[in-house]
């Protein structure tokens, strides 16, 4: 017999199979027992070397060796093939590439500022509602009553409607928030309080403080023995949460045809605390907002008790109200749409 051990030949190639991970690694097995100088090849070569009665064993355990090569490398191969290449196969996502960032969408300074206003009113009890900026000419001016001799009544002052009611009852982009106090006051009995956000339409020459189209939030309270210190109180938690709680305010006489008395009420200047600047003008003070006690013929216009209730009521610019409090030089930038300016709120 020969002195080549084929036992310790098969357990070798046992283990070299089982530690190869990749086909190229199976080639070189296959090489290292079939190649042309293989383990195999030069077992066969021994077997003329051999004495006669042995040839024919020995050539029988080279030859099993030889299909249990054959088959462990078959079956290791389709092992790696059926395992999934990270490079070719799945899908071709890079997880190591920086991703594309999602935009966050943002609201405009604007909607943000009306909001804050809305919610310091609903956190004192005010209901938000809302009306049509298409409006009939009565609750603009009539409801409110303002006379049909009134400045802001002109054509140069509002933006009428080709087309008319069926009543023939003009129809106009509202010049100020103020007639959605008729509409809740003819749907709902006192009391109420709410406040109305929304958009406002004068034909006014675009500059730095004027713009063809703006946002205003409208104030309606309406109860018994409504005061006049309601409104104050009303009005300076108000100016306090915008403007931080330092801030002075003050009612000075004005007129609004829809309330009496009625005020204009200002804040002390928030850049130079009162001493006197060019934002306020060296006057110490900023308007805010137009308030006063709800006129009676409004209340009669909407068919209220003139006796037994009274009510306040005030409107605001949105657009004023944000430039003050960001220092914002120019009304315009808030519809140029320029995103460098919009990102910053
Ligand atoms: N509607 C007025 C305007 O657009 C603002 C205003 C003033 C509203 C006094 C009111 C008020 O409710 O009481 O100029």
């Amino acid at each position: 017999m020969s002195d080549i051990d084929i036992e310790a030949i098969k357990t070798s190639l046992d283990s070299e199979i089982e530690e190869a991970g990749t086909l190229a690694q199976l080639e070189e097995l296959r090489i290292k027992y079939l190649g042309r100088k293989g383990i195999i090849a030069q077992l066969t070569s021994v077997i003329p070397t051999l004495p006669q009665e042995e040839r024919r064993a020995f050539g029988q355990q080279v030859n099993d060796l030889k299909n249990k090569i054959n088959s462990l490398l078959q079956d290791k191969q389709k092992t790696i093939s059926s395992v999934p290449d990270k490079e070719t196969s799945g899908p071709r996502i890079d997880m190591g590439m920086p991703g594309i960032v999602q935009d966050l969408g943002y609201l405009h300074p604007l909607t943000k500022v009306s909001e804050q206003i809305c919610a310091i009113f609903t956190s004192m009890g005010f209901r938000v509602v809302e009306g049509p900026e298409i409006e009939t000419e009565y609750n603009n001016f009539t409801g409110l009553n303002i006379p049909l001799e009134h400045p802001s009544r002109d054509a140069f002052d509002t933006f009428y409607l080709k087309t008319a009611r069926a009543s023939g009852e003009h129809l106009l982009l509202r010049s100020h928030t103020s007639p959605v106090q008729v509409r809740v006051m003819k749907s709902t009995r006192p009391p109420l309080a709410v406040v109305v956000p929304g958009r406002v339409y004068r034909p006014d020459a675009v500059d730095a403080s004027h713009s063809f189209m703006f946002q205003q939030v409208e104030g309606l309270v309406v109860d018994k023995n409504i005061r006049f210190s309601d409104l104050k109180g009303v009005l300076e938690v108000f100016a306090k949460r915008v403007f931080g709680p330092d801030i002075k305010m003050r009612f000075r006489p004005h007129f609004f045809p829809f309330t009496e008395p009625s005020a204009e009420v200002d804040i002390s200047c928030i850049i130079c605390k009162g001493k006197g600047c060019s934002v306020c003008g060296r006057k110490g003070w900023l308007e805010i907002l137009g308030a006063g006690m709800v006129h009676p013929s409004v209340f009669k216009a909407a068919g209220y008790d003139t006796v037994k209730y009274s009510g306040f009521a005030f409107g605001m610019g949105v657009e004023r109200i944000a430039m003050l409090k960001y220092g914002i030089g120019d009304i315009r930038l808030f519809f140029e749409n320029d995103l460098r300016f919009l990102r910053q709120f």
